[in-house]
């Protein structure tokens, strides 16, 4: 009995080892593989051994190749994603280019540039709820400058009372009348890449969505 354990231990242990030799396309050995490789193409991976997976299935493809081969026969080098011509760039679904002033091109942005969206009531509802989630809590509700952030919190501490902690200070009141008047362009290349003591927000929200906070701000500056 001790020798078949033995050799059922050792058994054991030279499959885990074969397994782990995984490297570039390698990917060592799998457990129930059919349930790793795509049967349409991949626009990122593919194989192109047409032998690969013989070993698993006796489906028959057709044209001879075998369970993981996933390349488009069609497509030139059998890649399954085109190259894109060249000097493409990528638009959004509008159509829309890259928005690509920098930094310091504010008041060529605020004086140029149109809102593209139209002013409808469901565009600047979005824009409510979008203000809400991304400038809120520093521009407060109201746009005038006293949100959460910005006023921080007052904490009780031993011997000093109510002290206020934690403010962001120099938060613009965007209905003050320095800042009542400005295009919505101004307050997209702001979002964009922030300006002073705001951060920019151009990762995080889209173009789209930037247009519609924009538009959101002017309803609440009037
Ligand atoms: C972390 C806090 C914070 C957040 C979040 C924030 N802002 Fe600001 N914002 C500021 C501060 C601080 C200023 C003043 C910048 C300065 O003049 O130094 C400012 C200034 C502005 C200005 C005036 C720019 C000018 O020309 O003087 C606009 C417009 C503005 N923010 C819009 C927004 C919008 C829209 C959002 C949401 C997408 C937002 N901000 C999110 C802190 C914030």
């Amino acid at each position: 009995m001790r020798i078949v354990t033995n050799i059922f231990l050792a058994f054991l242990t030279a499959v885990l080892l074969t397994s782990c030799g995984a490297s570039g396309d390698r990917q060592g050995t799998e457990y129930a593989p059919n349930m790793y490789h795509s049967v349409p193409y991949e626009p990122y991976t593919q194989i192109v051994d047409k032998d690969a997976g013989s070993w698993l299935t006796s489906i028959d493809y057709g044209d001879g190749h075998a369970e993981f081969y996933n390349s488009n026969q069609w497509n030139p080098n059998a890649m399954n994603m085109r190259l894109p011509p060249a000097n493409t760039v990528s638009r959004n679904k509008h159509g829309w280019l890259p928005y690509r002033l920098g930094k310091d091109s504010l008041a060529f942005a605020a004086r140029s540039l149109k809102n593209p969206l139209d002013s409808t009531a469901a565009l600047i509802a979005e824009g409510k709820i979008l203000y809400d989630t991304y400038c809120d809590h520093c521009h407060g509700a109201t746009g005038t400058g006293d949100g959460k952030v910005a006023a921080g919190v007052t904490v009780e501490e031993p011997g000093r009372g109510q002290v206020q902690k934690g403010t962001y200070n120099g938060v613009a009141n965007l209905k003050g009348d320095a800042l009542k008047n400005i295009s919505e362009g101004h307050i997209f290349h702001v979002i964009t890449h922030g300006k002073g003591l705001m951060w920019a927000h151009g990762s995080q929200i889209s173009v789209e969505d930037r247009w519609k906070i924009s538009k959101y701000v002017k309803t609440l500056q009037k």
